[in-house]
């Protein structure tokens, strides 16, 4: 038959979670296990934690993932895992987890970028098109991925400091919201204008890289500011300000890279790519200056952390012959 089923890993954060992907694109199965309720009440991931609460939940959500694709090992064409970026002790979880199932059913065993995992949460919404090029905003990443074709990856611009999702949390913390505080400042932001007008770092610079670092301290001493003489800020307002500071960088940055790198697509993904502002803004910006490339935008529920995206971005490197042997490992900091 030319059904191919992979079994993927994703354990590099927060999140536990493990799917069986058909073909690439077909989700039969997709188990999140989040421990957002534990961590909270240290005000973000705790690596240690993390790396517990994978162990406790990846039997769990592994079996959970068979039984609700009716799948059994013998119908597996291949094993995926997240190797990196990620928390070291948290991607080991994972890591180890496919290890097993390869060497135990001697399946081939596909390393997977997490970041390339984001990306390929898009193709749930649609086909590929290449050349594309990538908006990707996640907790720990935001940049600019040019895709030449499939299972291709360079970089065309990144942060300089913080990422985008970084500076949601940061400034969540500071205005009492728990972590993290990304979709919350986001309803938040809907109810208010942006009256502060914080900066927009490195607009004019002829690049595509970001700094989000500058707005998250005009955003704190605004708010220290306004503590000293006991002065209430509307939150609403300081949220949609924040917001909208960091959505005008994003497009217009988009739109710049866009201009020299000319592509079938954009994609919209990772994390913060569930923010509705910018799904919103980044449709408008594309219909005005790119009416014919068109826009891939993750699917809401696929934009965190999750193993559907692992699957989908295994089935292209599976497809290209990437393997990996019974000595990978976790790799924190890795690249495209
Ligand atoms: O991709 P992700 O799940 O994990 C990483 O790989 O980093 O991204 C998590 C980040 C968090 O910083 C969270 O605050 C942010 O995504 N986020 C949002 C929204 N939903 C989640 N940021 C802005 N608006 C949202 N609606
Ligand atoms: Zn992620």
């Amino acid at each position: 038959t030319n059904r191919e089923l992979i079994l993927a890993f994703e354990s590099s954060c927060d999140e536990t979670s493990v799917a069986v992907i058909e073909n690439g694109n077909k989700i039969l199965s997709n188990v999140i296990a989040t421990q957002i309720n534990s961590q909270r009440r240290f005000g973000g991931v705790v690596p240690e934690v993390a790396s517990r609460h994978h162990i406790e939940q990846v039997t769990i959500c592994l079996a959970d993932a068979l039984e609700r694709a009716k799948v059994d090992y013998q119908d597996l064409n291949a094993v995926a895992v997240t190797y990196g970026p990620g928390l070291v002790g948290a991607l080991l979880v994972g890591v180890t987890a496919a290890k097993t199932v390869a060497f135990a059913h001697d399946l081939p065993l596909v390393p997977v970028n997490h970041m390339a995992g984001h990306i390929y949460a898009a193709r749930f919404a649609g086909e590929i098109k290449f050349p594309a090029l990538a908006l990707l905003v996640s907790g720990g990443h935001t940049e600019l991925v040019y895709l030449k074709e499939p299972n291709s990856y360079q970089i065309i611009g990144e942060t300089r400091d913080d990422a985008a999702g970084e500076a949601y949390d940061k400034v969540g913390r500071v205005l009492g919201i728990d972590y993290p505080a990304g979709r919350k400042i986001d309803e938040l932001a809907h109810q208010g204008h942006d009256t502060f007008k914080f900066p927009r770092a490195m607009l004019k610079d002829d690049n595509f890289d970001f700094s989000f670092s500058g707005l998250k301290s005009a955003f704190i001493n605004t708010m220290h500011h306004a503590d000293q003489v006991q002065q209430q800020l509307n939150q609403a307002d300081l949220a949609a300000s924040f917001q909208q500071s960091v959505i005008d960088v994003l497009v217009a940055k988009t739109m710049h890279a866009l201009r020299q790198y000319p592509v079938k697509q954009l994609i919209l993904a990772g994390g913060v790519a569930a923010n509705t502002g910018l799904r919103t803004a980044l449709g408008d910006a594309m219909e005005k200056y790119h009416p014919t490339v068109t826009l891939l935008k993750a699917p809401l529920s696929l934009c965190g952390d999750n193993a559907a995206m692992i699957g989908a971005a295994a089935h292209v490197a599976f497809q290209a012959g990437e393997r990996a042997d019974l000595t990978l490992n976790a790799d924190p900091s890795l690249e495209f």
